[in-house]
């Protein structure tokens, strides 16, 4: 076999090529965005995550390549982005079918080319086959394709990668079989193989049901606010049946998965979702909801002055620095369509000013806002609690001890 070959070297590009360059497998990572690459080149990490320093240095050492064009090889895994049309609901294929594409150009022949990308079910079928077709290949002699989609979660990437269960869908087992073979180099966790349309389906429809649990918990909180019941102590009470788990609220989804994967469902089977419509509906409501919680609190404590209040967390989850569709973004863009200006923004993962009122400094921060809302648990805030004290706070992630001045959500 000829080297890996991983196309694009982002969030899960990278610390999936660093992983099989540390387990032995030859690779080289293809990336377009020419000053990542050679960030890497130059032995820098694009992004900060738990161990990826020392798989990084490990996979250096183990010899793997960066590169600006792809190689010729036999062996393709492409992790490019996946997003949604927003009129339509339904997958942006373009950079995938791009990157199929690009790889026809320089492929042997035989060659096995993996879609790690989420995709919507029939993705491969609709938009990749009739490509590769054009193209003079034919599927299952010249080329082999495949979807191996990948559950792993910033800010646990590492560990996830080894000993997360996946799924490989092929349209022959043998060719699930070969490529069963090269995970199996770093992942202990179930590997399961089925067809290629079943693979699609599948991670779209995990990210989905985390959607609609999130949504349900974010109703719960909606209605408990209403009746002035705390709604943790009811989630806490419920999840003592032995089949009840409900998730905890929060102030929206963000991030490149759970915000996006149920739309591609919602855009192609418009005439049957329910749910997912509506828990889609209810999490991207969150934000709104937010800022009218923070509207009645600064009028209750008759905040009048917006350069009092501060934002805390703009990435889409604690302890990463991804910002992709953050409900801190959101509730930005909304701030900005009613001419809020002034507002502080900080967060601790978030090294260069990305928004209007970021601060960099925390205690200019924590001087500046008398209403602090959190809406990220980063562990630094769990960190530096004492200097809450005295602040009207709006903890959304119900991490800060219940007191006079913190209302949750
Ligand atoms: N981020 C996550 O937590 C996560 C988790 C599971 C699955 N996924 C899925 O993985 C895929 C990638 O997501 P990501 O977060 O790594 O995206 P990303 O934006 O971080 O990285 C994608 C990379 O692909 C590069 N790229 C685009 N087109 C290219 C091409 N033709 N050739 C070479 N490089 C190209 C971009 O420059 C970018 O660096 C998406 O489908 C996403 O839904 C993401």
């Amino acid at each position: 076999m000829g080297k890996l070959n991983i196309v694009g070297l982002g969030y899960i590009g990278l610390p999936t090529g660093l992983m099989f360059a540390s387990n032995g497998i030859d690779v080289v990572g293809t990336d377009l965005n020419e000053s990542l690459v050679e960030t890497l080149q130059n032995k820098k990490l694009t992004f900060e995550e738990k161990g990826l320093q020392k798989l990084f240095d490990k996979a250096l050492e183990c010899g793997i390549e960066f590169s600006k064009k792809l190689i010729k090889t036999d062996r393709y895994i492409i992790t490019v982005p996946t997003p949604y049309i927003k009129e339509s609901k339904k997958i942006e294929a373009k950079y995938v079918v791009s990157a199929v594409s690009q790889v026809l150009d320089v492929c042997e022949k035989g060659a096995v080319v993996v879609i790690e990308s989420t995709i919507s079910p029939g993705t491969i079928d609709k938009f990749i086959r009739p490509v590769v077709e054009e193209r003079g290949f034919i599927i299952g002699k010249d080329i082999h394709l495949a979807h191996a989609p990948e559950r792993i979660i910033p800010g646990n990437m590492v560990f996830e990668l080894e000993n997360n269960s996946r799924t490989i869908g092929a349209d022959s087992p043998e060719i699930a079989e070969k490529i069963k073979g090269w995970y199996k180099s770093f992942c202990k966790g179930d590997i399961v193989t089925t067809n290629i349309k079943t693979a699609e389906m599948s991670k779209v429809v995990e990210n989905t049901f985390r959607d609609i649990n999130i949504a349900f918990a974010n109703e719960l909180a909606k209605i408990c606010d209403r009746e002035g019941m705390n709604v943790y102590e009811l989630i806490n009470i419920a999840n003592k049946h032995p089949r009840v788990n409900i998730l905890q609220p929060g102030p929206g989804v963000g991030g490149h998965c759970i915000s996006v994967d149920p739309w591609f469902l919602v855009g192609d089977y418009p005439d049957i979702v329910n749910i997912i419509l509506a828990a889609r509906n209810v999490n991207d409501g969150m934000p709104d909801y937010v800022i009218g919680r923070m509207g009645s609190i600064m009028k209750e404590n008759n905040i009048t002055d917006i350069s009092e209040v501060g934002l805390y967390g703009l990435t889409y989850k604690e302890n990463v620095d991804d910002l992709r569709e953050s409900p801190t973004l959101q509730m930005l863009e909304r701030f900005k369509k009613y001419f809020v200006k002034g507002i502080n923004v900080y967060d601790p993962m978030v090294k260069e000013n990305k928004v209007c009122g970021q601060i960099q400094n925390f205690d200019e921060f924590i001087e500046k806002s008398k209403f602090i809302v959190v809406l990220v648990g980063h562990q630094h805030l769990k960190d530096n609690m004492n200097v809450l004290k005295d602040k009207i706070i709006l903890d959304t992630r119900n991490i800060i001890e219940v007191g006079e001045k913190v209302y949750k959500l």
